[in-house]
């Protein structure tokens, strides 16, 4: 359905043209002056140039025409010309009850139903996920399911680094410490046990081990180049490690990101492009898109417009392996082939933009894509410590996943405690919704590119632009809820009447602003959109809570319509929540 401003805009263009002005100029925005007045058109001010009048005739003229309307409360000029609107407060409440009705509280996007592959996540194989992968998966999970939710059919992929030179130091690292495997033996044919020759954990322990030793050790280091180029030539021995080591890991992963609440649709990785790679580079070579350079095989993809010099991809080293961004043309080749989709969105650090400039870039000269198609990098910045400096454990080391993840749901847990009884089992499992809220509003509540300093204080706080606060709100309107309920009171048909007060107007103000910011949610794939609107939302209903006796209202009118515009609220800030991937616990 419309939106309130474009509502606004319709009859003050009728009141600008019938004054004799173009339409255009009645653009309605929010005031950025909330003291003033609800809404604002600057329009006569651009119009005054045009039409050689002074500003504030013609604001006088269009605001003489539109006094009359019920749709406003006030609609004012003031010097110099500005248009000056408080809606009225039947209209507003009409607006928010017909928002109640509609599904998705009216929100109809206009371009949907595309195909759109979400590539994020991009945990590497047999490597620890840590705090790197964390930003991706968490903005990627919300992007993925703003995508859907206006409409469109998305693929998420995980689009796993399971093909590169950690495979060859694993396979080395594991020679060294398990000869009598049967894979090390010359004759191996082929067969192994399903029995897998490490543990998760030995695993784990195995590549930062092998890659230590790489470090220094230059024969370890060629024969773990040698073993990689042996696996990515289909030798036996190899591929049995490898489908091992994937076992292992992606069991591993599945389980890190499940507790994490991020959901894929695919399972795919780098390997899975493989088979496409010698076809794409005959035929970029043959159509001369691709040429020979100091022994390695690129492609140029220098534009007129740009403004720094952009260095060649290299598709094909001199040794004949393919790099990163091989794998991601080919990966391109594999997903045109089994999913024609509309679009792309690819998640990682923002300092894998030239990466990302040369596979789009070489993709639509060489035909793998559409020539317009639509292809996103959003790059995030680094998630660091309160030093300022990228995000490390006590002890300087990289910090995992899963201890991040535990420290959080420790600090909450301490919280939710302190001053009340709960069960403890209930009191871990809402210790681990509320703190997985935290982790992920922390970071989703900055702007993705930028970086953000990860403070677990901060985000385990109850007040604030925190994710604990969002959460706590819902669950404050739900427990106002329950107790209506429990006094019998009528729950279906509810009524929004017109509001009486400030903060009962200023709430209904913050509801409508919905369609706005969904639009502009999907349109920039900016989750941080969606939790400034949720911030505000929970602050005006916090203001209105502390102004108003809801339960305590003696007009039962009154009282079920404050009821019907508190589970608004709480609808929306659920259905808000849901597309941050962040659940909400029954108490907290
Ligand atoms: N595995 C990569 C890394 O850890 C991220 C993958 C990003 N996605 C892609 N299609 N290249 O940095």
């Amino acid at each position: 359905m419309k939106t309130i401003i474009e509502h606004i805009g319709e009859v003050v263009s009728k009141a600008f043209e019938e004054c004799g002005y173009d339409a255009s100029y009645a653009k309605i925005t929010i005031s950025n002056r909330p003291d003033l007045c609800e809404y604002q058109c600057n329009g006569a001010m651009a119009a005054a140039k045009a039409y050689k009048k002074a500003p504030f005739m013609i604001a006088d003229e269009v605001v003489e025409k539109l006094s009359g309307s019920s749709m406003f409360e006030k609609i004012e000029s003031v010097k110099p010309g500005f248009i000056n609107i408080n809606i009225s407060a039947g209209y507003l409440a009409d607006f928010v009850n017909s928002m109640s009705e509609k599904e998705k509280f009216g929100y109809e996007p206009e371009v949907t139903n595309k195909t759109v592959i979400v590539d994020y996540g991009g945990a590497n194989a047999a490597k620890p996920l840590h705090v790197g992968h964390l930003r991706s998966a968490v903005i990627g999970e919300s992007v993925k399911r703003i995508q859907k939710y206006a409409g469109n059919n998305v693929i998420g992929d995980v689009h796993l680094g399971d093909w590169g030179l950690q495979m060859g130091l694993i396979i080395e690292e594991l020679r060294d410490r398990k000869p009598e495997l049967p894979y090390f033996d010359e004759n191996y044919t082929g067969e192994y046990p399903a029995e897998p020759p490490f543990t998760i954990s030995e695993l784990e322990e195995i590549y930062p081990t092998a890659s230590a030793k790489s470090k220094d050790d230059e024969a370890f280091l060629a024969r773990a180049h040698e073993a990689t180029l042996k696996l990515q030539s289909g030798d036996k021995a190899c591929t049995a490690i490898w489908h091992h080591i994937m076992n292992v890991s992606k069991a591993d992963l599945k389980k890190n990101y499940d507790n994490l609440n991020v959901h894929f649709d695919l399972w795919k990785g780098e390997s899975d492009a493989q088979p496409y790679i010698p076809d794409m580079i005959q035929s970029m070579i043959d159509s001369g898109l691709a040429y020979e350079s100091q022994g390695a095989t690129v492609v140029d993809i220098q534009e007129d417009t740009d403004t720094k010099e952009l260095p060649p991809c290299i598709i094909r080293k001199s040794d004949g392996a393919a790099l990163y961004a091989t794998s991601d043309l080919a990966t391109l080749v594999e997903r045109e082939k089994m999913y024609h989709p509309d679009s792309y969105i690819y998640l990682a650090d923002k300092r894998q933009e030239l990466h990302f400039t040369q596979v789009f870039r070489v993709a639509k000269k060489a035909g793998i894509v559409k020539p317009d198609a639509d292809m996103t990098f959003l790059g995030f910045g680094t998630m660091n410590g309160n030093d300022g400096k990228p995000f490390k454990t006590r002890s300087g080391g990289v910090m995992r996943l899963e201890n991040l993840i535990a420290d959080i749901q420790d600090a909450v847990y301490g919280k939710i405690t302190e001053n009340r009884t709960m069960d403890q089992a209930e009191a871990r499992d809402t210790a681990r919704i509320v703190g997985l809220a935290a982790l992920k509003y922390g970071d989703l509540s900055n702007q993705a590119s930028k970086d953000y300093v990860f403070d677990v204080e901060r985000f385990t706080s109850f007040e604030g632009n925190t994710g604990p606060y969002i959460l706590y709100t819902i669950v404050r309107i739900k427990s106002i809820l329950a107790k209506y309920a429990a006094e019998g009171g009528k729950t279906d048909n509810l009524k929004l009447l017109p509001p009486v007060s400030a903060s009962e107007k200023n709430l209904e103000l913050a509801l409508v602003k919905y369609l706005d910011v969904m639009e502009a949610a999907y349109m920039d794939k900016a989750p941080h959109k969606i939790c400034q609107y949720i911030y505000e939302i929970s602050n005006v209903f916090n203001g209105f809570y502390h102004d108003t006796k809801i339960l305590a209202e003696q007009d039962k009118e009154r009282k079920e319509s404050y009821i019907s515009l508190i589970s608004l609220t709480k609808d929306i800030l659920l259905s808000c929540i849901d597309l941050l991937g962040i659940e909400c616990p029954e108490r907290m």
